[in-house]
């Protein structure tokens, strides 16, 4: 799916200027949403790393927008620790690296959903104990999370709905432990990116506007839109232990 996203700065007012200089790693930054958050913390100002499991994507989406990158699988605690030892000081962190895991407790395979904790929850415990002290004080920690959190479906998902849900705790928790840096979660609904495609495979065509149909918006996210929503949690020095939520009011209906 090839996605427009512009370069211009996303920040205005007395944010404006709150990443210029500062160095952001987005894990998961190689595509969709975190990609967007990229770029646009870039035109920010940021210095920017993305990380992604494939090596070759990483490199491209890298060179392609001006960004620093990095390779590694977040399910591999050695392999996030070599992405980072040379890196110095990290302002702002961002964790959305991720998959869609999909399968029913009754009858899934236990390793195969165990990966839903192991990108999202234990990825994210690696990768703040590999960092530790370089984590700036007045910098930020960013999660991700989902509709999937607050609105279960009986589709498969329960064990991803438990996973990013937990995502939110961990914030809230290390929102008091780390203090002050501030850490948050972002949620979103059903944004047009290439994992959403992917997942949808060629039931797209008719899912697809079924989804838009039933969000009140009438239509899906754009990575653009939560990716400016995930710079705005970077950038706003008082957003702190919370979820916001980015999906067109699909979670009223
Ligand atoms: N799109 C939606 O509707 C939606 C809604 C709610 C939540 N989310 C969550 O938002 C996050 C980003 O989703 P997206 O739609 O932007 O997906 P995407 O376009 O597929 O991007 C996923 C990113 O995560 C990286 N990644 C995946 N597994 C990884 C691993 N094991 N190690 C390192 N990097 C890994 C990918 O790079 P590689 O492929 O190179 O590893 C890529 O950079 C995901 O966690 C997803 O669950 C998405």
């Amino acid at each position: 799916m090839n996605t427009q996203i512009t370069a211009s700065n996303p920040l205005s007012g007395t944010q404006a200027n709150a990443l210029a200089g500062k160095v952001a790693v987005i894990f998961g930054g190689t595509s969709g949403i975190g990609l967007a958050a990229a770029i646009q913390a870039r035109a920010a100002g940021a210095h920017v790393i993305v990380i992604g499991s494939d090596r070759e994507r990483a490199r491209q989406a890298a060179e392609e927008h001006g960004l620093d990158w990095r390779a590694a699988d977040v399910t591999q605690p050695e392999a996030i620790a070599a992405a980072l030892r040379d890196i110095p000081k990290v302002d702002h962190l961002v964790l959305l690296a991720g998959t869609f895991v999909a399968a029913k407790v009754i009858e899934g395979d236990v390793d195969y959903m165990r990966r839903a904790f192991e990108e999202r929850i234990w990825a994210s415990v690696h990768t703040i104990r590999a960092l530790g002290e370089r984590l700036s004080r007045d910098g930020s920690i960013t999660f991700i999370s989902g509709v999937l959190a607050d609105r279960p479906n009986a589709q498969g998902t329960a064990i991803l709905a438990a996973a990013s849900a937990s995502m939110e705790a961990l914030a809230r928790g290390l929102a008091l432990e780390l203090a002050p840096i501030r850490v948050n979660t972002l949620s979103p609904g059903h944004v047009e990116t290439p994992l959403l495609h992917k997942v949808l495979g060629a039931a797209r065509d008719t899912v697809l506007p079924a989804m838009r149909a039933a969000t009140p918006t009438k239509r899906l996210g754009t990575a653009e839109e939560a990716g400016a929503a995930t710079v705005f949690l970077m950038a706003n020095g008082w957003m702190n232990g919370t979820t916001l939520h980015i999906d067109g009011g699909v979670r009223l209906v």
